[in-house]
């Protein structure tokens, strides 16, 4: 059967190879920093290069097609997921490790039709590891086919999430509350990476067993929710509920069990969607 949008994910893998070199080169030199929504919300520079270069190469391809750029957002672009062929894009998942020269630092693409995933690429280009997924096709790593650990017992587990400053104190203490309520269960560890793309990666590659954060989005999300999927793993909602690319909050684990364990334990806090509250 021919594949429709296969085209569309050789031309994403291409342009997110030259996207991983801007950002290498990037990092040999000095890194000006600038802040968004609050001191811990930083972009560089490279966000926004990164950002051009990959929407002008698929737009020239692909002039129909809607896109859904963080940084583009930042600059006043809607976040509205369509039926229209989307390109959710983050030019840089992890700019506060790109800051720091800490390395996991990827880029992550999600391409959806009908507002659903039809294949994800993550690019950790410091590691030089470039994930890629594609609807019914599998999940690979360096074109070796991955898949999650299949763990199903959450005291046997390492699980990720970030722990980044709010500005809210009851979110702020839901997040640690959160935090004690996971590790006294008892868990292996919690590990926080820094990149949510990296963390899905992780997950769907077996090298951790869940992921859940809250705050998180879309473009963050689209790449790795590919990968974690078809290496095996599910997504659900914070509550439990199914997955919403645009509800700013996931649970991604080896297994179902751990998921809905995981949903269980944890204190939903609201954070707002992505298709409203842009
Ligand atoms: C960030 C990373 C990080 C998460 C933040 C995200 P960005 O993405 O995914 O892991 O804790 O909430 O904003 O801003 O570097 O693209």
């Amino acid at each position: 059967m021919s594949d429709p949008w296969k085209e569309c994910m050789d031309h994403c893998l291409e342009v997110t190879k030259k996207a991983g070199e801007m950002v290498r080169e990037a990092l040999q030199k000095e890194i000006a920093v600038m802040q968004k929504s609050s001191p811990v919300d930083l972009v560089t520079e490279t966000d926004q290069k990164v950002e051009q270069l990959i929407i002008s190469s698929i737009k020239e391809k692909y002039p129909t097609h809607s896109f859904i750029g963080e940084e583009s957002v930042a600059a006043g672009a809607p976040s509205v997921l369509t039926d229209n062929p989307t390109w959710i894009i983050d030019p840089i998942d992890g700019t506060t490790n790109f800051v720091h020269r800490f390395p996991f630092v990827s880029i992550s693409i999600g391409f959806t039709v009908k507002k659903e995933i039809e294949f994800g690429i993550v690019y950790s280009c410091i590691e030089d590891k470039m994930y890629t997924a594609r609807k019914g096709k599998g999940a690979f790593c360096n074109g070796v086919p991955i898949k999650v650990s299949g763990q199903e017992d959450i005291s046997q587990s390492m699980v990720l999430t970030e722990m980044g400053f709010k500005n809210d104190p009851e979110q702020f203490n839901t997040m640690l509350a959160n935090l004690k309520t996971i590790l006294t269960l008892p868990v292996h560890g919690i590990r926080s990476p820094g990149s949510a793309a990296v963390n899905m990666c992780l997950v769907a590659c077996g090298s951790a067993d869940a992921y859940y954060h809250m705050g998180i989005h879309c473009w963050d999300m689209a790449g790795g929710a590919a990968v974690v999927k078809e290496a095996g793993g599910v997504i659900i909602d914070i509550s439990g509920g199914p997955f919403d690319l645009m509800s700013r909050r996931l649970i991604v684990a080896s297994s179902r069990a751990i998921a809905e364990r995981i949903a269980k334990e944890i204190t939903e806090f609201n954070v707002g969607r992505d298709d409203t509250d842009n």
